[in-house]
């Protein structure tokens, strides 16, 4: 089932988002690099920030018992202007984060996730979906070409201090 996410979800996200995030690094990212970026950028405390952010959603994908399968964080912010220069400054859902976990990867959770940012971000008057992804996340770059998103230009990602190259894809509603 996939609904929105609550603050009493903080823990088990970021049990989640521990095991999912190595799974969109390229293989030269260092163990400490990405033990770095989980200590900071995906710790319960970091969920509970977004949950209660009125500006995020999070989706989750809950099985009828057992840990989450998978979810998605949604921002609406204003683009930072070197995105803006990619997709425009008009309202935008920012896709920051997808995650399945391993054993459910690729059997239609991720289509599931994505389908409700998607119908989120048409709530929420936005008139794109953009988001970054690894230049070596082939996986996920497929996943987002079969629903839909453009690659439209490039940009950098921090991961635990070292610059990354992303991908920037858009998606327009
Ligand atoms: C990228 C990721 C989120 C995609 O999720 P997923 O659950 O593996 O993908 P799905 O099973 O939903 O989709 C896989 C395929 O089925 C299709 N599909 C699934 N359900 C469908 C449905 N009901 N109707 C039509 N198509 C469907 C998808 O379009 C896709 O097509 P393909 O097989 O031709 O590639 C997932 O692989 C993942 O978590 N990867 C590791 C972490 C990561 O890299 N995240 C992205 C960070 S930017």
């Amino acid at each position: 089932m996939i609904d929105a996410a609550t603050p009493d979800d903080a823990d088990a996200l970021a049990a989640l988002a521990a095991v999912t995030f190595p799974l969109a690094c390229p293989p030269e990212t260092t163990p400490e690099a990405i033990t770095q970026f989980i200590a900071e950028k995906l710790s319960p405390a970091a969920f509970l920030a977004y949950l209660r952010d009125p500006d995020y959603d999070t989706v989750t994908a809950r099985p009828d018992d057992g840990p989450l399968d998978g979810y998605a964080l949604a921002a609406y912010q204003v683009p930072p202007p070197d995105i803006a220069e990619l997709i425009g400054a008009g309202p935008a859902s920012y896709l920051s984060k997808l995650y399945v976990r391993p054993g459910s990867i690729g059997g239609g959770v991720g289509y599931a996730l994505f389908n409700r940012v998607r119908e989120l971000a048409v709530t929420r008057g936005a008139e794109q979906i953009w988001l970054g992804t690894n230049q070596q996340n082939t996986r996920a770059q497929r996943f987002y070409e079969r629903v839909g998103f453009e690659r439209v230009g490039t940009r950098q990602f921090l991961v635990g201090g070292k610059l990354e190259d992303d991908y920037v894809f858009a998606l327009k509603l």
